[in-house]
């Protein structure tokens, strides 16, 4: 089985992280987001993969060609000249999908995070005989989303309706399909939306079924929302395999650790936080809800809730970082200073205190 993964855009709305990195490489729970997916899609059988990218696909493969080997799974790249849309990659990368033996395969949106239940979704997609599926998720707020409407008892869709302005429904298109190859026959080889364009097509076509995404679901691509999805992972992690979350009197709720981190004495950590490969966590440091990238050092006696550090960073002594600060690669905030939704473009000192959310450059 085979699956592509929607890996365009230029993450702008997760910078300054993807300053350094693409956004599918940023870390999420200590690894980069799309391993999470290609892991789920290796786990149910998919043997190749292929990344559908507008943007630095030399960074992709070259981090990836060693998970190609380590997991046992082909990585390949179908790259465009012009950002063709959700739907124009997999016109594009038409040959690599279809192999003769007439299977569906996996579309996933890159920043998208659950427990990938695909084995569930291959059961649905074949017990109802249509030529499309979709995950659907309930939110409260469907507005910035795709909002499906769907016959509750056969999961046919009805309507698909990309960004409504007016309240249509509260479920929305989790961003994971299953297609038979027939679906491609429908796409053109142009910039085009599988939102707008395809779902509604196939949906008109009484086609489209949506499953109801079993567990949790959150698109990670914007700061606060990938804070809330680190909450449900770990949340999910402490249900599936709670012997991987730190335990012990300094942590509180669910904290995940990188083997190679050190803690020190006297820290208080969590609820809600990863920590990331050689970090150092010096003494009396206070951590809650925040994502401590690979090689940060947080000195002593630091404070930081709501908040990123980006890869290799420094938080000084005494520090207080809240809000969603976020600090991108290799930034050095001093001892003391206190950053209240600061936004720190890579490769800087800060030496002075940001009192209102703000970019920093
Ligand atoms: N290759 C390629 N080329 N990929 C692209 C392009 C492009 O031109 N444009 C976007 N993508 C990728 C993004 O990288 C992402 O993985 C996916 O397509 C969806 O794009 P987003 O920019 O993240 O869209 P969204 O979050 O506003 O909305 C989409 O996701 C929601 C769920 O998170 C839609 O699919 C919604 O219907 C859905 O509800
Ligand atoms: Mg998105």
């Amino acid at each position: 089985m085979k699956a592509l993964i929607l890996v365009g855009g230029f993450g702008t709305r997760l910078r300054p992280l993807t300053l350094s990195v693409p956004k599918p490489l940023v870390d999420f729970a200590n690894k980069p987001m799309i391993l999470h997916q290609i892991e789920a899609l290796k786990a149910i059988g998919v043997t190749e993969v292929v990344l559908a990218i507008n943007y630095q696909p030399e960074v992709m493969l070259n981090f990836l060609k060693e998970f190609e080997k380590k997991l046992g799974i082909k990585i390949t790249c179908s790259q465009e000249t012009e950002p063709l849309g959700t739907a124009g990659p997999l016109a594009l990368a038409r040959d690599k999908l279809i192999d003769g033996s007439g299977e569906p395969f996996f579309v996933l949106n890159s920043d998208v995070i659950s427990e990938y239940p695909l084995n569930e979704m291959i059961s649905f997609h074949k017990g109802h005989g249509g030529e499309a599926s979709i995950m659907v998720t309930k939110v409260d707020e469907p507005s910035k989303y795709g909002v499906v409407v769907m016959e509750e008892t056969t999961g046919r869709v009805e309507r698909f309706v990309e960004k409504p302005k007016t309240f249509v429904g509260n479920k929305i298109n989790a961003g994971i399909y299953l297609l038979n190859p027939s679906v491609l026959d429908r796409i053109e080889l142009r910039p085009t939306s599988i939102e707008k364009e395809v779902f509604p097509n196939i949906a008109a076509a009484n086609k489209l079924y949506a499953m109801v995404l079993p567990g949790f679901w959150m698109d990670i691509g914007q700061p606060k929302d990938y804070i809330t999805g680190l909450r449900f992972y770990l949340d999910s992690l402490r249900k599936r395999s709670s012997a991987e979350l730190a335990s012990g009197s300094h942590f509180i709720g669910n904290v995940l650790v990188d083997e190679s981190a050190v803690i020190r004495d006297g820290c208080l950590i969590g609820p809600d936080v990863a920590i990331g490969p050689g970090c150092v966590i010096e003494s009396g440091v206070r951590l809650s809800r925040c994502s401590i990238m690979r090689g940060v050092r947080i000195k002593k006696h630091a404070c930081v809730s709501n908040s990123i550090i980006g890869w290799h960073s420094t938080v000084g002594r005494w520090a207080r970082l809240e809000n969603m600060t976020i600090l991108g690669e290799d930034v050095h905030l001093g001892d003391e200073v206190y950053s209240n939704g600061g936004v720190v473009l890579p490769h800087k000192e800060i030496k002075s205190s940001i009192l209102k959310p703000e970019i920093v450059m």
